[in-house]
């Protein structure tokens, strides 16, 4: 089932996400509800936050962000209780959207490599070095489940410039093809 998207605005992605237990209510079909909504969406990450539930869970598939040649294939995993454990390796920008903030595309900087712990699907415990593009994906959804978006990592300046568009996707007001839930609307 295709879930609703929660705009910007909306408390929830603003909120510090609880950790779950294995006997969270059907965590199996939410998993499978989420995968659905960020392939609808076309996104390669998408957290629970963004379907209105502040809880530490989230999703990835940065598969489609590489080519096939390229040596790395990207990873398609679920983080449960995710813990950032360190970022390391030089700073790099890279132009980030979000589900959330449709039509919004600016330049991050974030470090280059992360090591991670989480849960994964079954709950078993892992512990992981991501790098490039697949650890941004994770540092992106990361900051969801700890109640912040990429626009906190842009200049006081940039985001000023944004203040009116964030205003009118909370209202609604902007071009989407997928399902949304609007805080303004
Ligand atoms: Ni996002």
């Amino acid at each position: 089932m295709v879930l609703p998207i929660v705009a910007y605005g909306d408390p929830v992605l603003r909120k510090v996400g609880v950790e779950i237990s294995k006997d969270y209510p059907d965590l199996a079909k939410l998993l499978d509800d989420m995968f659905e909504t960020m392939e609808k969406s076309k996104g390669v990450g998408l957290a629970a936050p963004q379907i209105n539930k502040a809880i530490r869970l989230f999703i990835i598939d940065s598969t489609r962000m590489y080519d096939e040649d390229e040596k790395n294939d990207g990873v398609r995993e679920v983080f449960i209780n995710a813990k950032m454990i360190k970022e390391t390796g030089d700073d790099w920008p890279y132009e980030e959207g979000c589900l959330s903030i449709p039509n919004i595309r600016e330049d991050v900087y974030r470090n280059e490599t992360i090591r991670i712990q989480y849960l994964d699907r079954d709950f078993k415990k892992q512990e992981k070095e991501f790098n490039g593009l697949t650890a941004r994906v994770i540092q992106h959804e990361y900051d969801h489940i700890e109640g912040k978006l990429f626009i906190d990592h842009l200049k006081p300046l940039k985001r000023s410039l944004l203040k009116g568009r964030l205003e009118k996707i909370s209202k609604g007001n902007v071009d989407v093809s997928y399902k949304m839930k609007f805080p303004k609307k």
